[in-house]
């Protein structure tokens, strides 16, 4: 058995939720490491539509034991329902109490936030990610484990370091009304019931690892949203690439670390993206893609595949193999272009620059054209099955990536899937 990790390698939303529901049909242990209810992980049962955000998107699959890791940012309103969803599927998920909770004020300081910031706005997901990681780093915020505490306690704990005082009057600040401290002693005293799930997740990961059982690993996000290493400000607030794991879980050997590509590529929020496309190209993948946000329902920007990117991320989350995600939503599209090299000042960028915000404002892009392809793939389920010219796509990609594509999405569905 493997320990496995799969990580996204662009800005969200690859599909990343499919594999890890793929790669869940056997059981094992699987562990949301990173991330909160920003996440949107779409899955597919019989026919049905899940959106999962906080528990990993392998808890519809019987027997298997679903983490949330002790750096996940958790809502506890969302929990609730997810753990429902996982009980009627038969799985069990394993909340570690040292998770942080995100608070109503947490998420009324983000919208009063994004609000407040015009054009220099991050476009968060409004789901309070931010404050709650403030507090967490300032040492402040409160934990999952809290809600075993009575409610005198909990009291106290609010109010430990002035933390109580300060979210209060950050709020009142932006001329808002926050929920009162009582009143958010009484929400979280509402959440008690979670504390049965509660359990030592840092020790379950590492006995199974030690008696070479599954675990595998699931990110939310992507590389260029990471806090230390992606695009700055316009990124979350955790670590979403493969350190993310090593941070918070103690997990520093993989026998895999997938990374998650679309076909192409797109961007939900504010930020730098080099191979944004605009107008008909655009709107026709945006819908032929359902690309709007799993978690805000907002229109996603959509480009071409950007190749320095995803070299950018084999690099910084030591990416073993890729999987490429909807390469259906390219049928019909004659040209192809996709990313090879960036220009800075009129020369090309050295392989090794840093992808800050500050160089991708500044670069201009230079693609390579592949012919496209016109049948429809969606019932392909071997790469042979593929026209020619959607085998050459991942063979070129491959190539320039310098790393195998084992798995290749052709539809939303659990079985659309080719396994090389
Ligand atoms: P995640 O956040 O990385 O899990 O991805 P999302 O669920 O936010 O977005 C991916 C979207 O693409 C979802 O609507 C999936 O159902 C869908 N999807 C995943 N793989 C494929 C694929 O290969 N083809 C198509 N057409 N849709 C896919
Ligand atoms: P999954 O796991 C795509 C983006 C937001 C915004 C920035 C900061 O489904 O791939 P935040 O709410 O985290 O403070 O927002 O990050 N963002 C995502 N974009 N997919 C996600 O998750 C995202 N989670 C956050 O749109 O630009
Ligand atoms: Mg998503």
């Amino acid at each position: 058995m493997t320990t496995t990790a799969v990580v996204g390698t662009q800005w969200g939303d690859e599909g990343k939720g499919k594999i890890v529901d793929t790669l869940a049909i056997e059981g094992g242990i699987i562990a949301r490491y990173a991330g909160g209810p920003n996440a949107g992980h779409t899955i597919y049962v019989n026919g049905k539509k899940v959106i999962l955000h906080l528990v990993p998107s392998s808890v519809t699959r019987p027997g298997t034991i679903n983490i949330v890791g002790p750096g996940v940012l958790v809502n506890p309103d969302i929990l609730l329902e997810e753990i429902v969803i996982a009980q009627a599927y038969g799985s069990t998920v394993l909340l570690d109490p040292a998770a942080h909770i995100i608070t109503p004020w947490d998420v009324q300081l983000d919208k009063l936030r994004e609000a407040a910031s015009g054009g220099s706005a991050i476009g968060t997901t409004l789901r309070g990610i931010g404050p709650c990681a403030e507090s967490r780093t300032g040492r402040r915020g409160i934990r999952l484990g809290d809600l075993a505490l009575h409610v005198g306690d909990l009291h106290a704990a609010l109010e430990a370091r002035n933390y109580a005082a300060e979210r209060i009057a950050l709020i009142k600040n932006y001329g808002a009304t926050p929920m009162p401290l009582d009143g958010l002693v009484v929400w979280c005293a509402g959440f008690r019931n979670l504390t049965q799930h509660f359990g030592d997740t840092r020790a379950v990961i590492h006995e199974t690892i030690g008696s070479s059982g599954y675990v595998l690993f699931e990110g939310a996000q992507g590389e260029q949203l990471d806090i230390d290493r992606g695009t700055y400000p316009f990124v979350t607030s955790t670590n979403t690439g493969i350190d993310g794991i090593a941070k918070t879980t103690g997990v520093r050997r993989f026998d895999k670390v997938i990374g998650v590509a679309k076909a192409y590529i797109t961007r939900v929020g504010n930020g730098p993206f080099p191979t944004k496309l605009d107008g008909e190209l655009a709107d026709k993948l945006r819908e032929l893609g359902h690309e709007y946000g799993s978690t805000t329902g907002r229109p996603r920007d959509v480009g071409w595949l950007d190749l320095v990117l995803l070299k950018y991320a084999i690099r910084m989350s030591g990416i073993t193999e890729l999987v490429m995600t909807k390469l259906d939503v390219l049928t019909g599209v004659r040209k192809i272009q996709v990313a090879a090299r960036y220009l800075l000042d009129g020369k090309p960028l050295d392989r090794l620059t840093t992808l800050t915000t500050e160089v991708l404002n500044r670069v201009t892009v230079e693609y390579v054209e592949v012919d496209g392809w016109q049948e429809d793939i969606t019932c392909c389920r071997s790469f042979s099955d593929l026209p020619r010219a959607a085998q050459d796509y991942v063979r070129f990609v491959e190539r320039e990536a310098g790393l195998l594509i084992t798995m290749i999405g052709v539809g939303p569905e659990r079985d659309a899937i080719i396994m090389r």
